[in-house]
């Protein structure tokens, strides 16, 4: 078993390097230039080239814990969103049932299924729910796995994440190695060290994580682009920091749900979230601008 790197002398001597760029580079996104040119098309659909960031919008949620505010309705709550974002994230059934085909966004399809939230534990680990050949047949530009890194289900997620990044490869789709964080899962800054640069280098081509105090040595350290999740729904203004924060320590985009769909006015949140993320926007900016948008309509 290799040494654990995990104390002592040598932990204070790291160096991240966050405001120097990662080598290698060619194509816009890091990590990419390896990669073939229909995983490089597919990459370049999610992100704009000209910001080099993504707004993705998930809404898997029902996955595991079915009709989640906001989303009871999905064929009510999603399509009105679709022309604000750049990436839809959601299930094969979410998706044939409740989301316009003539959609013209690609599509990051959440290919695992997971326990329920009936459990105690949803990180036991589960398996894949739709396989390379439906997700091309759903016209995935990526697939999403989830991974629970330090949880019971680490190794068997582990496997499906590899596993389908092997079957996407073949058919140049990339993958998007999602760090879930159970209950029983630290969210720290060497928490998400570890869990990024894990599911990068078990061939994930994006990463989905929260966002922590010390993130830009968490984004500087993973060698593929970060993508942050929501979490739990915040105040307008916090939500809006949040993705400030991120995209200002070095996270390529947001894939937002609940700070989306549950916000008081969801187009006007996508929109500000859009600002922060494509076009250097502050949080207080952004807000203004939220707020701008709301009492534009209720005029
Ligand atoms: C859970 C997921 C979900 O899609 C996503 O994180 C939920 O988004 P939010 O937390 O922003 O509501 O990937 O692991």
């Amino acid at each position: 078993m290799a040494d654990r790197d995990d104390g002592g002398l040598a932990k204070n001597a790291k160096n991240y390097h966050p405001d120097v760029p990662q080598a290698g580079g060619g194509f816009f996104l890091k990590g990419g230039e390896g990669c073939d040119w229909g995983t490089k098309n597919r990459l370049a659909r999610m992100f704009s080239s000209k910001s080099g960031n993504t707004v993705m919008l998930a809404f898997d949620h029902g996955y595991i814990m079915g009709p989640t505010t906001g989303l009871e309705r999905l064929d009510l709550a999603i399509p009105p969103l679709i022309p604000f974002v750049d990436v839809l994230m959601g299930t094969r059934g979410a998706l044939r049932s409740c989301i316009p085909a003539t959609a013209e966004k690609p599509l990051c399809l959440r290919v695992n299924y997971d326990s329920s939230v009936l459990y105690d534990d949803m990180s036991n680990g589960g398996g894949i729910a739709c396989d390379i050949g439906n997700a091309i047949r759903m016209n995935a530009s990526c697939m999403a796995v989830q991974t629970f890194i330090g949880a019971a289900g680490e190794k068997n997620s582990l496997e499906l994440l590899a596993r389908t990044v092997d079957a996407g490869t073949d058919y140049g789709i990339p993958v998007l190695g999602v760090v879930a964080v159970g209950k029983q899962m630290e969210r720290t800054e060497q928490f998400f060290l570890l869990a990024t640069r894990l599911v990068a280098e078990n061939g994930a081509h994006l990463v989905k994580t929260y966002y922590c105090e010390g993130f830009e040595r968490v984004t500087a350290a993973c060698p593929v682009p970060i993508v942050i999740a929501g979490g739990k729904k915040l105040p307008e203004s916090e939500a809006l920091t949040l993705a400030y924060r991120a995209i200002s320590e070095g996270a390529r985009g947001v894939d937002m749900g609940r700070n989306i769909f549950q916000a008081q006015n969801p187009i006007a949140m996508c929109r500000a979230i859009a600002k922060v993320v494509h076009e250097g926007f502050t949080d207080a900016r952004a807000f203004e601008y939220y707020t701008e948008l709301l009492q534009t309509e209720n005029k």
